[in-house]
């Protein structure tokens, strides 16, 4: 769905859309839900990675959109993939949550507890969006990615990571409808609350503050110095917020990878779909020291370093 497509469906502009956030197009997923995504991405990931389904002792999926409330999409997806010495559960993050998943999947592989894992983040935010409200329906789109995590000697892998979040910014983003609070119900006018509703300026000055918080945190804590830094992976939510990350941080945005004009705002697929790219173009190469950072609903953020 391109910037002239939306014009088409509300008040904006090519224009406005690209220059306040640097979005040209995003995906939407039609003609297949969540689990479909995320099997598409997580097979990819098997191959690249050389790993048999068997091996595979956890699957850990981030969404906000799972295909049912009950059970969790990683329950789906375990079923599809025949992923069946696994163990599965959704982790829900919001755009943050491919990296609380994959800080968990580090913990269960540094404990001796598993040798591999699956970790998904995937989104279907089409059929969470407001397509009325323009404030909100340019920004977001749909995509999955995803990585195997190994046990591995020596010194590569994911180093650290650090999660925070906020609750007393919980009405920043969030939906209305459709939980237990406000269950729905036929005969009630929505209104459009039990799709994504957002405050997108306040969200944007305490994005910029806290990723950079949490970057500088994860680099630190290793003992590094953001000169060490190869590529920092950060959520794909605006340009401007990245640039102001870039600029806050003191790094240059040619070690800060961008896809966002293609696929907007995909949520917990943000930073893998980035991740995934930045390696097929050979952005990262071995042994770089790699930052992916993430903010979003809740309000959450954090960050992970892994030496590639
Ligand atoms: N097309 C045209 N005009 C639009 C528009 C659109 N798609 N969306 C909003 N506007 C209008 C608003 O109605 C408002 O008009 P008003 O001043 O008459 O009330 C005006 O544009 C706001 O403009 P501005 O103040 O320049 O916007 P901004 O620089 O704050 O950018 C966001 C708006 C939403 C792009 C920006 O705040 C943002 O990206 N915030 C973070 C949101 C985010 O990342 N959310 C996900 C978190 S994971």
């Amino acid at each position: 769905m391109t910037n002239a497509d939306l014009e088409k469906i509300v008040d904006t502009s090519d224009e406005w859309i690209a220059s306040r956030t640097g979005i040209r197009e995003r995906r939407v997923a039609n003609g297949m839900v969540t689990s479909d995504m995320a099997v598409i991405a997580a097979t990819s990931a098997l191959e690249m990675a050389d790993t048999d389904r068997d091996e595979i002792e956890m699957l850990i999926l981030a969404t906000v959109t799972p295909d049912y409330r009950l059970p969790s999409a990683a329950c789906v997806v375990q079923e599809k993939m025949e992923l069946n010495n696994a163990g599965a559960f959704d982790v829900v993050a919001a755009c943050t949550g491919f990296i609380n998943a994959l800080s968990i999947a580090s913990s269960f592989i540094e404990n001796g507890n598993i040798k591999k894992a699956l970790v998904i983040g995937v989104e279907k935010l089409s059929t969470f969006t407001n397509y009325k409200d323009r404030n909100t329906c340019v920004l977001f789109g749909d995509g999955a990615g995803a990585v195997v995590v190994s046990a591995e000697e020596g010194d590569r892998g994911i180093i650290n990571s650090f999660i925070k979040s906020d609750g007393r910014y919980r009405k920043l983003l969030w939906s209305e409808v459709g939980g237990a609070a406000n269950p729905y119900s036929e005969s009630f006018d929505f209104n459009g609350n039990d799709k994504i509703m957002m405050n997108g300026s306040d969200i944007f000055k305490i994005a910029v503050k806290e990723m950079s918080n949490a970057t500088l945190k994860v680099i630190e804590d290793a003992g590094l110095t953001v000169d060490d830094i190869a590529i920092v992976v950060p959520h794909q939510a605006n340009i401007r917020i990245i640039e102001a990350l870039a600029k806050r941080i003191k790094i240059s945005m040619d070690k800060v990878f961008l896809n966002i004009a293609k696929y907007g705002n995909t949520s917990a697929a943000s930073v893998p779909l980035a991740l995934d790219e930045a390696n097929r173009e050979g952005r990262i190469k071995d042994g770089d020291y790699v930052v992916m950072v993430a903010f979003g609903g809740g309000l959450i953020w954090g960050a992970t370093l892994v030496k590639w």
